[in-house]
C-alpha cells in the first residue's frame, strides 16, 4: 500500500537521524518546503520537493492532497495515566477554595479516591472508559503514548489496569508502552513497609510473569516513597527487565534524580523542584528529564526550569501526564504552548521536545518521533499555517486538519 501526501507547504522531516536532540542542538528543525511524503506499508519511504516527485505520485494507491498545511510527526506523550475511572472534579474545587495537592492527598483524597473509584470496576468497564481517553489522544495528533498503572494499589487491580493497557495497545494503531506504577501510592489497609513489601513479593514477579509492562515507575516524592523504597523496588523490577521511568521532585526536591540515575532510568520527570546539582548530574546522562507543563498549569505550581536545563546542554522531553488529579488532558499541542510560554523554550524546540525526545523517553525513538525513511509514519496535516511558530502561539486554534497513524488517517 502506498500513500502519498502532495503539497506541503513545509515538511517536518529528520535529516540527521539523531536518536536524541542535546542542548543547542534542540532549537534546529530541518524543514522542506513544498514537499510530498511518501509513505509505503504504514512507514516513511521517502519524501522532498515536489519538483522531485516524478513517477513515484503515479503508482500511489492513495493521494492525500494537503492543500498547502504542514505535515508534522505525530507527538509522542511519553508520560500518562489515562487508564483510570471517573474523574476528580470535587477536588479541583477543592484545589480552588484553597486546598493544595498535598492536602487532598494528605486526607485520603487524590490517588486513593481514584483507587476506590477503579476498585469498583471491571476490566471491561475499564477499558470502555480509558479507551475513549486514548482515541481523544490520537485525534489530536499523538501517535505514541506510555500509559501507566498505578490506580489499582493491590496485586488484582494493578494486575487489572495492565491488562487495560494491553487491550488498548491492541485495539488501536498508536504505539503503547505500558509502565508499572504500582508504587504511586500506599494502597489502604497497609503501612508503607508492608505495601512496598507486597509490591516487591507479590506485584512484581506478576507483572513480570504476565510481561505486562516494560518500564516501571515510583512516585519518589515528599509524602509518598523515599529513594530508599525507590532503589528497593527498582532493584526487584530490574530482575524482570523493567527499566524505570520516575516521578521525583514534583512536591520537594526528592532525591529522585540520583536514585534514577543510578538505576538506569530512561526518564526522570515532573523535575517542578529540581536542583542545580541534580542538573548537573543530567547534562551527560543517557536518562531524559521530562517536564510536564500541564500539571504546574493546573495545580498552580512553578514549572520545571527546562530553559536551564537546556542552555545547560540537557536534552529535555514534555509529555501530559493526562490523569484525573493533576492534569485532565492529553492535549499536546497545550503542552507544547505551555512549554513556550511558561517555559520559554523556543517553538522549534518545544516540538523536539514532544516528538524525538519524547520518543526517546519511551525507548523507542528509533522508529518513532521523526519522519525519516523506515520510521513509523506517524504524522499530521495542519491546515495552512504561516510557521511552525505559529502553532504555540495559537495555543487554542484547532490547527490539525488530519492525523495519521501507520500511515492511515484516524
Ligand atoms: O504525575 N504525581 C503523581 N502522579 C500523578 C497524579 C496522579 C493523580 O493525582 O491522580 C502525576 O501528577
Ligand atoms: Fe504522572
Amino acid at each position: 500500500m502506498r500513500l502519498i501526501v502532495t503539497n506541503i507547504a513545509a515538511l517536518v522531516c529528520d535529516l540527521s537521524g539523531k536518536p536524541k536532540l542535546c542542548g543547542g542542538e534542540m532549537s534546529h528543525v530541518d524543514m522542506i518546503d513544498d514537499a510530498y511524503l511518501l509513505v509505503e506499508d504504514g512507514v516513511v519511504a521517502s519524501f522532498g520537493n515536489m519538483d522531485e516527485l516524478q513517477g513515484d505520485g503515479i503508482c500511489a494507491d492513495e493521494v492525500v492532497d494537503a492543500r498547502g498545511g504542514m505535515v508534522l510527526p505525530s507527538w509522542c506523550d511519553p508520560h500518562t495515566h489515562i487508564v483510570y475511572a471517573g474523574s476528580r472534579e470535587g477536588e479541583f474545587v477543592d484545589k480552588i477554595r484553597g486546598l493544595s495537592y498535598a492536602e487532598i492527598a494528605r486526607r485520603g483524597g487524590g490517588i486513593l479516591n481514584s483507587a476506590d473509584l477503579l476498585h469498583t470496576l471491571s476490566e471491561q468497564e475499564l477499558y470502555e472508559q480509558s479507551i475513549q481517553r486514548a482515541l481523544e489522544i490520537m485525534a489530536k495528533g499523538t501517535g505514541c503514548v506510555e500509559i501507566k498503572s498505578g490506580y489499582g494499589l493491590n496485586t488484582a487491580d494493578e494486575l487489572k489496569m495492565l491488562r487495560v493497557i494491553r487491550r488498548i495497545k491492541e485495539s488501536v494503531p498508536m504505539h503503547v508502552v505500558a509502565t508499572f506504577l504500582g508504587a504511586h501510592a500506599v494502597g489502604r489497609g497497609y503501612t508503607k513497609s508492608q505495601y512496598v513489601d507486597m509490591l516487591i513479593n507479590e506485584m512484581i514477579p506478576e507483572v513480570g510473569r504476565e510481561r505486562l509492562a516494560e518500564y516501571i515507575d515510583v512516585f519518589c516524592d515528599e509524602g509518598f516513597f523515599t529513594p530508599d523504597d525507590t532503589a528497593r523496588i527498582l532493584e526487584a523490577g530490574a530482575k524482570w527487565g523493567m527499566r524505570p521511568k520516575i516521578h521525583a521532585d514534583e512536591l520537594a526536591a526528592s532525591g529522585g534524580v540520583e536514585v534514577a540515575l543510578k538505576h538506569g532510568a530512561l526518564s526522570v520527570d515532573h523535575l517542578e523542584r529540581i536542583t542545580d546539582n541534580e542538573i548537573t548530574m543530567l547534562q551527560d546522562a543517557d536518562t531524559m528529564p521530562t517536564g510536564l507543563p500541564g500539571t504546574s498549569f493546573f495545580l498552580n505550581m512553578p514549572y520545571a526550569p527546562l530553559r536551564k536545563m537546556i542552555d545547560a546542554g540537557c536534552a529535555v522531553a514534555v509529555a501530559s501526564d493526562y490523569n484525573p488529579g493533576s492534569t485532565p488532558s492529553g492535549d499536546m499541542k497545550f503542552v507544547v504552548a505551555l512549554a513556550c510560554i511558561k517555559m520559554r523554550l523556543l517553538p522549534s524546540e518545544a516540538i523536539n521536545a514532544a516528538t524525538i525526545n519524547a520518543a526517546h523517553a519511551m525507548g523507542c525513538s528509533d522508529n518513532y518521533g521523526s519522519l525519516s525513511p523506515g520510521k513509523r509514519a506517524n504524522f499530521f496535516i495542519t491546515r495552512p499555517i504561516p510557521s511552525i511558530d505559529f502553532i504555540p502561539y495559537a495555543y487554542t486554534s484547532p490547527i490539525i486538519d488530519r492525523a495519521y497513524v501507520a500511515g492511515k488517517q484516524v
